[in-house]
C-alpha cells in the first residue's frame, strides 16, 4: 500500500529443492448439503415449490382462488396404496370458469428468478381431462403478467397418468415472481408433479441446475465433492435418514423427504424446507464429472444424528445398511452387467464414475459409531481392498470424544479421518500449526468442515468477513505446509440463500437471480487453483512460518508448468517488508505476477450489491534477484508465481 511505512522486516528462505511432501489433486474440495436451500430452491433449478403435493400440508406453497371457487373444487387425493413415492395429487373441477374464476399460483421457493427472454419449460403429469383449458404464465407480486399466457388443452381423457410440457418465453426480469395457472371450461382434470425450469440451465440439461451456481463451483477447480451431507445424511431419527436409492430414477418415484433443516434451528425456522431429490446421487457423480472432481458420497452408518434422536440400528440389523454402501460402490463403478452397475447405464452412464472413496457416518461419536463402522470397514474393504473409508472424528477438533475417536481410528489404522471446526478466527490464527507433529504415516487427514465463526457456532449473527475469511488463509497455509498428512478440506457450508438459510456462515450466497462469493469464496479458490504439485520448505530463523509477527507463509512448485507458488498471509494491521532468499533454484524469470486479496477493514464483507468487494486482485511485478523484498499489504492474503528457469 503506498504511503504505508513498513513497520517490520522477516528473513524469509525458501528451499526450492528441499520436497516436503506432495500435494494430492483431491487438497482443496466442496462440501455440498442440501442446508439453506442449496438443493431445492438453490442449485435444483426447479421453480415450483411442492410439485407433488406430498408436502406435510399439502398445499403449502400454493395459492388457490377465484370468483367462482367453491368447497371442493381443488382437492387433494391420496392413492398411497398405489404409489407409495408419491402419495398426492390434485382433482380441480372447474365449473363454467373463464379467466378470473379458478386459479391456482405457486410461490416457488421464496418467489422465482425470472428472467427477460429466457425460455422456461412447464411439465405436468395429469389424468381423466375433460372440457378443461388451463392457461399458464409468470407474475409478479402484483399479478401483473411477466411473459405471455400459454394455453394448454389436456387431451388424454383416460385414467393412465400422461406427462405433457409447453415452453414459453419471458418478457421481463424478475426476482420473486410466481407461476399462474389459471382454468377455463367445464369439467375436471386430475394434476401432478407441475414443474418449472428455465432453459439455461447447467449444460443445458432438461430438469437439470442452476448454471451460474454451478458455475461458481466449476471456477474453484475442486478437488472432490463430497455430498449429501453434513447432518442431513444422519436425518433426525433413522425414517429420515439419506438413502441413496430412493433419489435416482424418474423424479416422480423419487419419495420426497423432510429436510432436517426444516426445523433444526429455533430462530431459522424453514417449515416448507422438504427434500425433492431432484438433485439425486446420479446428479451428484455426474456434477463431480463434469467440474472435474473426485466424487465422496458420505453414506449413514446406522445411526441418527446425535444432537438429535440419536437412534441407533441394532448390530445384527446393520445389513440393510452396509449393503447399500456396497451397492453404491457397484452403483458407481460397475460395469454394466453388474446389477447396479446396469442401474446406472439405463440412466445414461455406461461408463464408471471411479469413485475411490466413502465416508461412513457424518458428524457420529462413541464406542456406537466405532462398533458400526468396524462393521462396514470389514465388508467394504475385503470386497474392494483399496477403497478408501473416510471416518468420522465427530463435531469437535479436541475434547473427549476427539480423543476416543482419535484413538480408536488410528488403532484401526483408519485411512482418513475427518475432522470438523466451526471455530472463531483466533482459533484458525492460532492453529496453524496443528498439523505439524501428527504422524505422517499411515491414517491421512480431511478436514471435511471448517469456517470461521465470527460470533460462534449456529449464531445467526455470524458474518462472512474479511476477518474470518483472512483467519482461514491463515490457517490453511499449515494445511499446505502439511500436505503429506492432510490429503483434502473443504470449507462448510457451501450455498445460503439470503431469504432461506438456516445457518451462516457459508461460502456462496445466492437469491434467485445472482449468486457472489464471499471473502472465504475466494481464499479457497485461491488455494485450490494455485496449490501447485509439491509443498517445498519456507523458514523463519529455521522455524515454519506460522504467526511470528501475524505472518504466515507457504511455499509450492508446480512441476508442470515449472512454477514457484509462495503464499503469504500478512495477519497485521500493518504492512509487512519480507526479504525472501530464493535456494535450491537456478535462475528465475523477472517477470512474475502477484494476486492479492486485501480489505483495510475486517468487518469488510461482500453482498448482493457489492459482490466483489474483496475479490483477487491479479497483477505483474518484477523479480530481478533470488533475493528480494515483498510487501504484503495489512490484512493481506498474497500469492507470488515466478517462473523457475
Ligand atoms: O455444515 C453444517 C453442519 O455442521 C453439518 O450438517 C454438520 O455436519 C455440522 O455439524
Amino acid at each position: 500500500m503506498s504511503g504505508v511505512v513498513a513497520q517490520r522486516e522477516n528473513n524469509l528462505v525458501v528451499q526450492v529443492n528441499k520436497i516436503i511432501a506432495p500435494v494430492q489433486p483431491t487438497m482443496w474440495g466442496i462440501f455440498f448439503e442440501d442446508i439453506n436451500m442449496g438443493a431445492d430452491g438453490g442449485i435444483y433449478a426447479e421453480l415450483v415449490k411442492n410439485r407433488s403435493f406430498e408436502f406435510y400440508k399439502p398445499m403449502m406453497g400454493w395459492t388457490v382462488s377465484g370468483k367462482k371457487l367453491k368447497e371442493g373444487d381443488v382437492l387433494v387425493v391420496n392413492r398411497k396404496e398405489l404409489n407409495e413415492a408419491n402419495k398426492r395429487y390434485i382433482r380441480v373441477t372447474v365449473n363454467q370458469a373463464a379467466e378470473g374464476d379458478l386459479y391456482m399460483i405457486n410461490e416457488g421457493f421464496r418467489g422465482m428468478g425470472i428472467k427477460k427472454n429466457l425460455r422456461y419449460h412447464f411439465t405436468y403429469m395429469y389424468k381423466e381431462a375433460a372440457g378443461v383449458k388451463m392457461h399458464i404464465a409468470l407474475v409478479d407480486s402484483t399479478g401483473a403478467k411477466l411473459s405471455d399466457e400459454v394455453v394448454i388443452t389436456p387431451k388424454q381423457a383416460g385414467p393412465a397418468w400422461t406427462k405433457d410440457s409447453i415452453s414459453f418465453t419471458a418478457g421481463s426480469t424478475a426476482l420473486k415472481g410466481k407461476l399462474l395457472i389459471w382454468f377455463e371450461g367445464n369439467g375436471k382434470i386430475d394434476l401432478d408433479m407441475i414443474s418449472l425450469f428455465p432453459s439455461d440451465t447447467w449444460k443445458n440439461r432438461p430438469g437439470g441446475m442452476r448454471a451460474d451456481m454451478i458455475q461458481m463451483l466449476a471456477d474453484m477447480k475442486p478437488g472432490f465433492v463430497r455430498f449429501p451431507g453434513g447432518c442431513i445424511v444422519e436425518g433426525f431419527d433413522l425414517t429420515q435418514r439419506y438413502q441413496w436409492k430412493k433419489t435416482i430414477g424418474p423424479i416422480e418415484d423419487r419419495p420426497l423427504s423432510i429436510n432436517r433443516w426444516n426445523f433444526e434451528m429455533p430462530k431459522r425456522q424453514a417449515p416448507d424446507y422438504f427434500q425433492s431429490f431432484g438433485v439425486g446421487f446420479f446428479e451428484y457423480f455426474q456434477l463431480a464429472e463434469d467440474i472435474g472432481a473426485e466424487p465422496l458420497p458420505i453414506i449413514n452408518c446406522g445411526m441418527a444424528c446425535q444432537f438429535n434422536s440419536a437412534e441407533v440400528v441394532e448390530l445384527n440389523e446393520l445389513d440393510p445398511y452396509i449393503q447399500d454402501a456396497l451397492d453404491l460402490i457397484e452403483f458407481a463403478n460397475g460395469g454394466t452387467n453388474t446389477k447396479w452397475g446396469k442401474v446406472r447405464a439405463d440412466l445414461g452412464h455406461p461408463a464408471s464414475f471411479h469413485l475411490k472413496m466413502m465416508g461412513v457416518g457424518n458428524e457420529n461419536w462413541g464406542p456406537q459409531y466405532i462398533e458400526r463402522l468396524k462393521l462396514f470397514t470389514q465388508a467394504i474393504k475385503s470386497k474392494y481392498p483399496d477403497f478408501k473409508i473416510v471416518n468420522s472424528s465427530g463435531t469437535d477438533p479436541n475434547g473427549e470424544r476427539f480423543d476416543y475417536l482419535n484413538t480408536r481410528l488410528r488403532d484401526m489404522n483408519a485411512d482418513i479421518i475427518d475432522e470438523h471446526y466451526y471455530r472463531r478466527p483466533e482459533w484458525f490464527f492460532a492453529n496453524a500449526r496443528r498439523y505439524d507433529q501428527y504422524p505422517r504415516n499411515g491414517t491421512k487427514i480431511f478436514c471435511g468442515e471448517y469456517a470461521a465463526q465470527s460470533d460462534k457456532t449456529t449464531s445467526i449473527t455470524n458474518t462472512n468477513n474479511w476477518l474470518t475469511a483472512l483467519s482461514e488463509a491463515a490457517f490453511m497455509t499449515g494445511l499446505e505446509r502439511n500436505a503429506g498428512v492432510v490429503s483434502m478440506a473443504s470449507y462448510a457450508p457451501l450455498f445460503a440463500h439470503v431469504d432461506g438459510w438456516q445457518w451462516t456462515p457459508d461460502l456462496i450466497w445466492v437469491n434467485n437471480l445472482h449468486a457472489y462469493g464471499t471473502a472465504d469464496y475466494y481464499v479457497q479458490q485461491l488455494y485450490s487453483t494455485n496449490k501447485g504439485s509439491q509443498v517445498v520448505s519456507i523458514t523463519l530463523k529455521d522455524d515454519v512460518v506460522a504467526g511470528q509477527d501475524s505472518l504466515y507463509a507457504t511455499a509450492s512448485i508446480d512441476t508442470v508448468k515449472k512454477e514457484l507458488i509462495l503464499k503469504i498471509v500478512n495477519g497485521s494491521g500493518a504492512e509487512q517488508a519480507s526479504v525472501l532468499t530464493l535456494e535450491g533454484i537456478k535462475k528465475i524469470a523477472p517477470d512474475a505476477k502477484q494476486i492479492v486479496l486485501q480489505s483495510n477493514s475486517l468487518s469488510a464483507e461482500n453482498s448482493i450489491e457489492q459482490p466483489l468487494l474483496i475479490s483477487p486482485k491479479e497483477s505483474d511485478i518484477v523479480i530481478k534477484n533470488k533475493k528480494f523484498t515483498y510487501r504484503s499489504a495489512p490484512y493481506s492474503f498474497n500469492i507470488i508465481k515466478i517462473k523457475m528457469l
